[in-house]
């Protein structure tokens, strides 16, 4: 897929024009849902109806009277692992009335999570998250429930919480009228393989700085011509690996 035919899932997403994005996700901590994603425009979009948001409430689906959800790794070793059993059946609640959204575990040992990545979900009906805890799950669910493994970084987490919020915010913004002006979603960092420009604003002088001369000379030609030069420094000098990812 080029990049080109990404923008265009991320602008025009629904296929369904009226239901709202679906974020679900599996959890021991429900309560941290929607947290942070229900302020500002990811927020305001929340409250729209343009997307919405289901905790799976993992230790209802514990065994026994105290609802165990975990036990001790097979063949020893320290700390615990979510049972396959009990995740499972959570999954299965949360893909019930919707068996083919997309399903993803949050490991640091998965894929890198991509603005690529996020288009496409964006571009689809909705995205449920297992957010794992511990030493995270039994590996026999991950198969068997065909979970994608997906990464937020090189560091780890002590649950996969916050990378379901990054996750569903690098989505939800992508959606038709989440974000006022489109013409911002195009020029941002990584829409095009590069970093973004920078950005400026008034007053025209600070603290003795000035702002670069092409940005008050109104022509725009010369200005787009500057940002881009400015996106290419900045990636080459900060992220090489994105330019040699797209063959620059
Ligand atoms: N859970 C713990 N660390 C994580 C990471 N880096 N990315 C996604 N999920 C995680």
């Amino acid at each position: 897929m080029s990049t080109g035919d990404l923008d265009q899932l991320a602008h025009f997403p629904q296929s369904n024009g009226k239901q709202p994005w679906r974020a679900r996700v599996v959890t021991l901590y429900p309560e941290m849902f929607p947290g942070p994603l229900a302020v500002s425009v990811v927020g305001s979009a929340l409250e729209a109806g343009l997307w919405s948001i289901e905790a799976i409430d993992l230790r209802a689906y514990g065994t026994g009277r105290h609802r165990t959800v975990d036990d001790h790794p097979a063949g020893g070793g320290a700390g615990m692992v979510l049972r396959c059993d009990v995740v499972a059946e959570a999954i299965d609640a949360a893909r019930k009335d919707e068996p083919a959204l997309p399903i993803v575990y949050a490991s640091p040992r998965g894929e890198p999570l991509t603005q690529r990545l996020a288009a496409e979900w964006a571009a689809g009906a909705g995205l449920i998250v297992v957010a794992g805890r511990f030493e995270g799950v039994d590996q026999r669910v991950i198969e068997a429930r065909g979970l994608r493994e997906v990464s937020i970084g090189d560091y780890v987490l002590s649950g996969g919480e916050l990378a379901a919020f990054v996750m569903f915010d690098a989505c939800v913004r992508l959606l038709p009228g989440v974000i006022g002006s489109s013409a911002s979603l195009a020029e941002e960092s990584f829409c095009n393989g590069l970093l973004e420009y920078p950005q400026y604003t008034r007053p025209r002088e600070w603290e003795g700085r000035t702002l670069p001369d092409v940005l008050l000379s109104g022509d725009h030609k010369r200005i787009a011509e500057w940002r881009r030069a400015e996106s290419e420094r900045l990636t080459r000098e900060r992220r090489p690996d994105l330019l040699a990812r797209h063959g620059r």
